[in-house]
């Protein structure tokens, strides 16, 4: 049985389109059923659609409250006979209606070794406080920031000549292998 997984995302899409990439070319026996994004003129939309990939999107502002927004959205998933949320840079806490309905079901991916440096800014604060290993992180969402149980971590060196930029980009080609790779072993092992 294919899984069905939904990609929430903010932004950019890169990871969005490494994970749909990667169920193309890889035994990954899953398909993105839909991706849900809150920002209306995010790129990632176009992306998807270019994909055939069903986007709904949540402006949490024409909403009373994140209840109201998460309804429309856990109602979208049932129909769409979700079984897993893939967080592909979605800049949004998800609150207790979406964990509820999916618990130990929603995975994040963060741009910095965990528990170091979580929030929205991963990469550039690791690159402020000038360490010489930051790296990525997927893990479990729970109620917090950032700190749900860790599922993996890859290291990416921070070299001397680096720019915000270079390691910007080498945090990113390391986070379109390994949240594929993430994937694939939670449906090999049936965690997902
Ligand atoms: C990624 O680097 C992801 O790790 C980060 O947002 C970026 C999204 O890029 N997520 C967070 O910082 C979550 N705290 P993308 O839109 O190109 O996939």
């Amino acid at each position: 049985m294919l899984k069905q997984l939904a990609v929430f995302a903010s932004g950019n899409g890169t990871n969005f389109i490494a994970l749909h990439d990667a169920i193309k070319t890889r035994p990954i026996p899953a398909t993105i059923a839909l991706l849900i994004c809150d920002q209306p003129k995010a790129p990632v939309i176009q992306k998807a659609q270019a994909l055939n990939v069903p986007v709904l999107i949540v402006d949490f502002h024409d909403y009373a409250n994140k209840a109201a927004a998460e309804q429309i959205i856990l109602t979208a998933l049932q129909k769409a006979q979700v079984d897993a949320i893939l967080l592909a840079g979605y800049m949004r806490i998800i609150g207790p209606t979406l964990l509820n309905a999916y618990p130990h079901r929603i995975l994040n991916i963060h741009p910095a070794l965990l528990p170091h440096f979580p929030g929205r800014h991963g990469i550039e604060d690791a690159f402020a406080a000038g360490v010489t290993e930051t790296g990525v992180t997927i893990h479990y969402i729970d109620a917090g920031i950032d700190t749900g149980q860790i599922i993996g971590q890859r290291p990416v060196a921070v070299k001397p000549d680096d720019t915000l930029t270079s390691l910007a980009t080498r945090i990113h080609t390391v986070e379109h292998q390994f949240y594929p790779d993430v994937l694939q072993s939670l449906i090999n092992e049936g965690a997902i």
